[in-house]
């Protein structure tokens, strides 16, 4: 397992899910590793998990915000150094059909989920940069960014959005050999997003993952690690599926024929 001893490593959306899982997975791996998010009383509880708490610090930021993002970024180096590695996990995934969205609705969805990754990646570049960091970057899109979904147009076009702001970011800061990466998520149990879900719907989404379950955070987790690992520095600009082969294809049909 590598590990990342001396690496300061900020999480945005730590405090629940995914987000905690990759946190939980860097400070394991030896990280210093600071928790930003728009919950104040859930990133506490998250921090409560930790029997560990060296070398861990909580933020609370609204990604939408600049300031405050700006402010997540120079605590962390206040706290433990320069920047090595910012994931941009904070989004929101709320359902309304295109004819009864609100516009508010559709705003909420892509300040969180787009505009509040470009914060999040441009603080911690500059940063970066500046330091002359060779640091790493990971966004975290979704299965979605290419499957739609009904009720998810606004997530679906954030989502898209992540993939090629990565892929342009990735561009950007090669000289400065940062390495920017995205990790698609398929369907990961998180338990506020499964309470949610409907049996008709749950059902036809397990037949749709040909793994046969859904993921979980710390596999996601896992697939950043790698990411930011000595082993991904000839990586950049590339999107990695987690999602037990759900983006394969039409994973719904059977064999064309009996004899195959
Ligand atoms: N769970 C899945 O199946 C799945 C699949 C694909 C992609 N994703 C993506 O993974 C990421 C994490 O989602 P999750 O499933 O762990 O859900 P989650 O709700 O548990 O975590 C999201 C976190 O982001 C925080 N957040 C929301 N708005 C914020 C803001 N403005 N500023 C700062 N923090 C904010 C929330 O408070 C929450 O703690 C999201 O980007 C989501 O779209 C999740």
């Amino acid at each position: 397992m590598t590990r990342f001893e001396g690496q300061v490593v900020i999480v945005t959306g730590a405090a629940s899910g995914i987000g905690l899982g990759i946190a939980r997975a860097f400070h394991d791996a030896g990280a210093s590793v600071v928790m930003g998010d728009v919950r104040e009383d859930a990133l506490d509880q998250a921090q409560a998990t930790f029997s560990d708490q060296e070398r861990l610090a909580c933020v609370q930021v609204d990604v939408r915000d600049a300031p405050a993002v700006a402010h997540l970024v120079a605590t962390a180096e206040q706290a433990f150094g320069p920047t090595s590695v910012m994931i941009a996990n904070a989004g929101i995934v709320p359902n309304a059909s295109v004819l009864n969205m609100d516009v508010s609705a559709w705003d909420s969805v892509i300040e969180t989920n787009l505009r509040g990754v470009f914060l999040s990646c441009q603080a911690a570049a500059r940063s970066m940069v500046t330091h002359g960091t060779r640091g790493r970057i990971v966004t975290v899109s979704s299965i979605a960014h290419s499957h739609g979904r009904l009720g998810a147009s606004a997530y679906c076009a954030s989502k898209a959005g992540v993939v090629m702001f990565t892929k342009v970011l990735a561009m950007e800061l090669a000289e400065h050999r940062i390495n920017v990466n995205c990790v698609a998520p398929g369907v990961i149990e998180i338990p506020r997003r499964v309470s949610r879900m409907n049996e008709e719907f749950r059902t036809a989404l397990l037949q749709a993952i040909p793994w046969g379950r859904r993921g979980q955070p710390d596999e996601v987790a896992q697939a950043v690690l790698y990411l930011c690992s000595p082993g991904a520095e000839y990586i950049t600009g590339a999107l990695l599926s987690v999602d037990g082969g759900y983006s394969t294809g039409w994973t719904h049909m059977p064999y064309s024929s009996p004899q195959l």
